[in-house]
């Protein structure tokens, strides 16, 4: 008898997950709740749980003789599902949300950083509008405004002007926007320099680093229009050297690791790192407790190894072998429903694909076929041995579909390529 496994969450980042977990000859089903409607294509067995609903997902795990469960957002995380599941004697991957913490606080997330001497910008924490606005009037612009909780990517204001930046601290210290989540905020040094994300699998002490890739967060092309959750990304980035990788992997993802276990908040997951590469090195503009999406989308392209296997050594305290392509590229450009990520229909028939690899989140079966259901929809990959390869593949795939409803960028890794 094969590992059955429940997965947690419904976007593409849980679609690839799922399809890389059956790939493995050592798993037998794979379940994911809630799930999306696209990802039985692939064989993956929806079940219709929330995934704030931790008692009925324990029962499910219970019943299906689930031998361990994957958590793939930050919201049941910082909900405390890996607790719960332990507490009802289940295995589950992910942080405790002690630990997750790194990602539901960024006033937390830059104590751990000032402790642990993990580089990152300047910043000082505020919850009075007057105080964070003398503070912006002296540091000057441009400067980065947060808000400390979770925002769906929305919290966060790259302000050229000290104007733009009173704006920003005005509509979440004093007019609520964000609500808890902006009643705190984080007003940080604007660091200049290309980003990258650099992910790695985390028990305690022993990081596990993953090839790093870049997301494109704003909504249109040449990153204009509004933040988004990531419109596309590529593996690996090219044109970040390999010094600054292993300077990250040494001064950021080990000391942060190191730094919770010691606070008594022991990391097992997946510890995701937003960084920008400066001219003093790399540095921290963001933790996350999990997975990125669309980066997963890519970055699991170039593992060799099992996931699956990887998972199981992990949680049961074996050393995992992971290995990674040495050569070749991934790239996915993701397809969102028109006006996202403001107001948008639903409903519009989503083309079939027959090339390439199609991961699905906001989708619904209506007829026996799928229609946007979301505001991301899907994301196509492709892979090859150049990144422009893997470029010209996904573009050729998404040129020739009807994809009427929906948009997507057309210079995703565009800026790599042409350096
Ligand atoms: P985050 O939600 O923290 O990933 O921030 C959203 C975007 O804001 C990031 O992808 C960066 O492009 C930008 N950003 C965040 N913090 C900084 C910073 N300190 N300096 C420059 N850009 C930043
Ligand atoms: N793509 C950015 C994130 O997952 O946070």
């Amino acid at each position: 008898m094969g590992l059955n496994i429940l997965v947690i969450g419904s976007g593409g980042r849980e679609h690839v997950i799922c399809q890389k977990f059956l790939q493995s000859p050592l798993v037998d089903q794979v379940f994911c709740a809630k799930g999306n409607a696209g990802m039985t294509k692939d064989g993956i067995q929806i079940v219709d749980i929330a995934e704030d609903d931790h008692a009925a997902l324990i029962a499910f795990a219970k019943g299906q003789q689930i031998d361990w469960s994957f958590i793939g957002p930050e919201v049941p995380l910082l909900n405390g599902i890996v607790d719960d599941f332990a507490a009802a004697g289940l295995k589950a991957f992910g942080p405790k949300k002690a630990a997750a913490m790194i990602e539901g606080s960024k006033d937390f997330a830059k104590e751990i950083m000032t402790k642990y001497q993990i580089p990152t910008g300047a910043y000082q924490t505020f919850f009075d509008f007057e105080k964070a606005k003398a503070y912006v009037e002296k540091m000057g612009a441009p400067i980065v405004i947060k808000a400390d909780g979770l925002a769906a990517g929305k919290g966060v204001v790259v302000a050229l002007t000290i104007e733009e930046a009173i704006a920003a601290l005005k509509d979440m210290l004093e007019d609520n926007k964000f609500g808890a989540s902006g009643a705190k905020v984080v007003v940080e040094e604007f660091l200049a320099g290309e980003e990258f994300s650099l992910l790695a699998f985390v028990r305690n002490q022993e990081v596990y680093p993953m090839v790093i890739a870049q997301d494109h967060k704003r909504a249109y092309d040449n990153d204009l229009g509004p933040n988004t959750g990531g419109m596309g990304a590529y593996a690996p980035v090219p044109q970040i050297p390999e010094a600054m990788v292993t300077e990250a992997i040494e001064k950021i993802l080990k000391p942060a690791a190191a730094g919770l276990l010691a606070e008594g908040r022991d990391f097992t997951g997946i510890l995701y790192a937003g960084l920008i590469a400066t001219e003093a090195g790399p540095k921290v503009i963001e933790f996350n407790a999990r997975f990125g999406d669309p980066e997963t989308q890519v970055v699991l392209q170039r593992l060799e190894s099992d996931l699956a296997k990887i998972i199981s050594d992990l949680l049961e305290g074996k050393v995992p072998e992971i290995s990674w392509q040495k050569t070749g590229y991934s790239l996915g450009v993701v397809v969102a429903a028109d006006g996202y990520p403001g107001e948008y229909q639903k409903g519009q028939v989503i083309p079939e694909f027959s090339e390439g690899n199609v991961y699905y989140a906001g989708v619904a079966e209506e007829d026996g076929r799928l229609v946007t259901n979301g505001g991301r929809v899907y994301l196509v990959e492709a892979s090859g041995a150049t990144l422009k390869e893997a470029q010209t593949k996904v573009y050729q795939i998404l040129d020739k579909a009807d994809t009427a409803g929906t948009f997507y960028r057309h210079d995703i890794g565009a800026k790599a390529i042409q350096k």
